[in-house]
């Protein structure tokens, strides 16, 4: 076996590693130079310089996202490679629990946990500053993973929602599981990153004054376009969910300051993700992820959208978010659309 590089922190290797995680560059670079200092592999010697002279130092306040970004995608590089992480790194690891069932065509659709969930949880942790202080309303949440993920990156409000109650049960006990509470408060004007709300809404029951009491910024979903019979139901919640404009009246008795920006552009949402800073893109954005199985469910999904004067946008090649989450082989990341809904 090789001998491990011994660590001189003088050596140009490593200063250009730390170098790199200062200036926060993409963590696929940091981790060719951590590559580089370990002569083609990260070695023990380079994950502890990481260990004690990037993340240790890092200001996690300024940092966080980057930070759990990075150092998800350090070690499953590490792992990937055979290689042995160090204990250190995997406490900052992140985890979550959740109970669902592993059969996705057994019982209730929502207690399985569907790829385009994985993909839309992978979007949100890889562009977390598209979501964090941002109100975001998830339609058929199934387990809650995409829940866990917007709290995790400090959305200002997370509102689950499914139409089945065991589902929602099912939901509510995850969350719990991942140390979130639950709750329905949703006038509270206090923002809590430990609080997400569960809410009972089926499409097709859903009144408009029960969506326009939500005021979104952000909408998403996961697997929600695949029974035909219940997508004008669907379209007519993304509808009333995007584009309800609230008067100042109104956004003080929904429980938000009036703030004229939310009535104009979403485009600055983020600097990282080119895909949201179109600036045709107007009002509240939904993002929807969805495995196509049935095309012709596809383009009836598109057609009402389209009779409802709403944009979609297709982002699957433009958005690639790090794949780390565990798919099953016959859904691959590479086999989800990305939907942006905009009006
Ligand atoms: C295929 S599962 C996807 C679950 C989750 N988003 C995921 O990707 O893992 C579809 C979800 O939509 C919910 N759903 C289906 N039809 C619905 C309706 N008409 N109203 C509300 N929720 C519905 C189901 O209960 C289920 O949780």
């Amino acid at each position: 076996m090789a001998k491990e590089k011994e660590l001189d922190v003088s050596d140009p290797s490593y200063l250009h590693l730390l170098s790199a995680f200062l200036a926060m560059e993409p963590p696929d670079v940091v981790i060719s130079f951590a590559r580089e200092c370990g002569g083609d592999s990260i070695t023990e010697t380079a994950q502890s310089f990481i260990w004690h002279h990037c993340i240790s130092k890092a200001d996690v306040k300024w940092q966080g996202p980057y930070l759990k970004r990075f150092i998800k995608k350090l070690i499953v590089e590490i792992e990937s490679s055979g290689g042995v992480v160090l204990d250190a790194l995997y406490e900052r690891k992140l985890e979550f629990k959740l109970q669902c069932s592993l059969n996705m065509l057994e019982g209730d659709t929502g207690c399985s946990i569907w790829p385009s969930s994985l993909f839309l949880s992978e979007f949100i942790l890889s562009f977390p500053d598209i979501f964090s202080n941002k109100c975001c309303f998830e339609v058929g949440s199934g387990v809650g993973l995409v829940g866990i993920c917007l709290a995790h990156v400090n959305a200002s409000k997370v509102i689950l929602s499914d139409g089945n109650l065991s589902t929602l049960a099912n939901m509510k006990l995850n969350l719990e599981l991942n140390h979130l509470r639950t709750g329905m408060q949703l006038l509270d004007h206090h923002t809590n990153c430990n609080m997400v709300h569960c809410v009972c809404l089926p499409w097709e029951s859903a009144s408009e004054d029960e969506l326009c009491y939500f005021t979104p910024d952000i909408i998403l979903g996961a697997d929600v376009i695949y029974d035909p019979s219940f997508l004008p139901h669907l379209v007519r919640v993304l509808v009333v969910l995007n584009f309800t404009l609230l008067s100042p009246r109104e956004e003080v008795r929904a429980g938000r300051e009036f703030d004229a920006s939310q009535h104009k552009v979403m485009s600055n949402a983020t600097q990282n993700a080119e895909f949201s800073s179109d600036p045709s893109v107007k009002g509240r954005v939904a993002y929807i992820a969805s495995v196509v199985r049935n095309i012709d469910t596809l383009l009836y999904f598109l057609s009402l959208a389209k009779q409802s004067n709403l944009i979609v946008t297709d982002l699957s090649e433009k958005v690639k978010p790090f794949n780390f989450l565990p798919y099953i082989r016959s859904y691959p990341q590479s086999s989800i659309r990305m939907f942006r809904i905009s009006y």
